[in-house]
């Protein structure tokens, strides 16, 4: 329904006119901004009213071995290849400032197109960059090692060589930071790339590559594909010998599926996917810090974060008074359009992420769990706005339990006791993020080393940072982003044996 109809492609017209030189409508490869080869296009819709806001190229499996041909062949092209690490280095510093100088239309682009509010929107924009500058810095130490040999005139050398060309595919709910925190690590260990944004955001992605070439990248190094099939050219870049290695950020469905699809050519993947975050209060925690990280935690980005909390676990001493000041501050928050000032929730993506969220409140509701709050969509406001809503005695066969919702509401669970919600908390096979409130060091450490988590937030809702190494276990996912590990992805570890030396 709120797909493409010729009123809303001529709206979308004058809104390319009214926007800069960012909003791009083309794809870009091999230092060219080019169409899909069969010419299709499709519309990016603003979710906060449905209107047409861009159209891009909607490309198929051609254009995407386009786009690695053109990766392939620069990166054994002699002008990226002989780019030292301080070269690379520069270029990303350069990208990272022409950022950093169109942070008010990126975040303007970005709320355009995803709803996020716009002060949520700037935040972005300096976090994601974050991840440019940190790579940047990255880029000159990639050090190699020498170990020493057990055998007389002989060197053990190791070298970190590029991978090769990599293929970056992301996610709508941070249409920025999940592409710097890719293409930095890529591009500082010394790759090629091929990003292929998600469909509901690709405006963000595009006006990102329009500063990479601004910032001069060779030809071939950055390049770009939108479309709105991702599936088969997903699975060309699993297949593909061109391509050596995948990062992907987004659901573990579709990361089990990449992970599957690569195994022919054993292929490097890194997956950053879904998660089930704990979010436990203890008995002895500063509450009104808890209630405080819990907003944020749970609403940032109306709840679609892969780290959102998804189940709050309350110790039942404080389960009533924490429900009691987390209802107050949940019940003012502001909802409406992203671009209007003081907003602070906007709508869902799309019509299948706000259907999911009713159907998960309505399964929780059958299931004699009760809503506090909110519980509703607000169609006053538009199609796809749903109040912020807490909902208590959430049993562990609710969906809402066990899945991850990805909108704003807030399910919460009582417990009694620290094993009771330790089992609760592990009890599931999604292992990205996860808080704890507690003011006894004890069981700080005990609960911080037992939780099953890549990452752990104690006494603090908001964790990411460009220095931290992003990434979960068990299901939710491989590999880790940002941080010095975050190299690791992008480069292949060379033995190198030096024998019959003569010293
Ligand atoms: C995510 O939702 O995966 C990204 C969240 C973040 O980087 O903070």
């Amino acid at each position: 329904m709120l797909r493409s109809n010729s009123f809303r492609q001529k709206r979308a017209l004058c809104q390319l006119r009214s926007f800069s030189s960012l909003l791009k409508s083309h794809a870009y490869i091999n230092g060219k901004w080019v169409e899909a080869g069969n010419k299709d296009m499709f519309n990016v819709i603003n979710p906060a009213n449905g209107n047409v806001v861009g159209i891009v190229p909607n490309m198929d499996v051609n254009d995407a071995v386009r786009a690695v041909s053109a990766a392939k062949k620069a990166l054994n092209n002699s002008e990226w290849h002989s780019f030292t690490a301080k070269d690379r280095s520069d270029l990303l510093k350069k990208w990272f400032y022409l950022i950093k100088q169109n942070a008010d239309e990126i975040s303007s682009i970005m709320t355009t197109e995803s709803g996020k509010p716009i002060s949520e929107a700037r935040g972005e924009v300096t976090y994601g960059n974050a991840f440019l500058e940190w790579f940047a810095e990255q880029a000159r130490r990639i050090y190699g090692e020498v170990i020493p040999s057990p055998i007389k005139n002989r060197e053990i050398v190791v070298l970190k060589q590029p991978l090769g060309v990599a293929a970056l595919i992301t996610p709508w709910n941070f249409p920025l930071a999940m592409i710097t925190r890719k293409t930095g690590a890529a591009l500082a260990a010394g790759c090629t790339i091929v990003m292929k944004p998600a469909e509901d955001t690709p405006l963000t992605a595009l006006a990102l590559v329009k500063l990479a070439e601004e910032a001069g990248f060779p030809d071939g190094v950055v390049n770009i594909i939108t479309t709105n099939k991702a599936a088969p050219i997903g699975d060309y870049f699993c297949k593909s010998l061109d391509v050596n290695g995948i990062s992907f950020t987004g659901s573990t469905e579709v990361g089990k599926l990449l992970f599957r699809n690569s195994s022919g050519g054993i292929k490097r993947i890194s997956l950053e996917l879904g998660g089930n975050a704990p979010f436990i209060v203890f008995k002895s925690a500063n509450l009104e810090n808890a209630v405080e990280a819990a907003v944020s935690c749970k609403f940032r980005n109306c709840g679609q974060t892969c780290i959102s909390a998804n189940r709050f676990f309350l110790q039942h001493e404080i389960h009533d008074e924490f429900i009691e000041l987390f209802k107050q501050r949940v019940a003012a928050l502001k909802v409406g359009d992203g671009s209007k000032p003081g907003v602070q929730i906007g709508p869902l993506i799309n019509t299948t992420q706000f259907n999911k969220v009713c159907t998960y409140v309505e399964d929780a509701r059958l299931k004699c769990a009760k809503v506090i709050l909110g519980g509703k969509a607000l169609n006053e406001l538009g199609e796809l706005f749903y109040s912020p809503t807490i909902i208590t005695n959430v049993p562990s066969s609710a969906k809402l339990y066990t899945e991850e919702i990805f909108g704003p509401v807030a399910s919460i669970i009582k417990f009694k006791t620290e094993p009771e919600v330790i089992k609760a908390a592990n009890d599931t096979r999604r292992g990205l993020a996860g808080y704890f409130f507690s003011e006894d060091i004890q069981q700080v450490f005990r609960v911080a080393k037992l939780l099953e988590l890549g990452m752990v937030g104690v006494n603090e809702g908001l964790i990411s940072a460009a220095e931290a190494p992003f990434g979960g276990v068990k299901e939710s996912g491989i590999g880790r982003e940002g941080c010095h590990h975050g190299i690791d992805e992008y480069v292949e570890v060379k033995y190198i044996c030096f024998g019959n030396l003569k010293y």
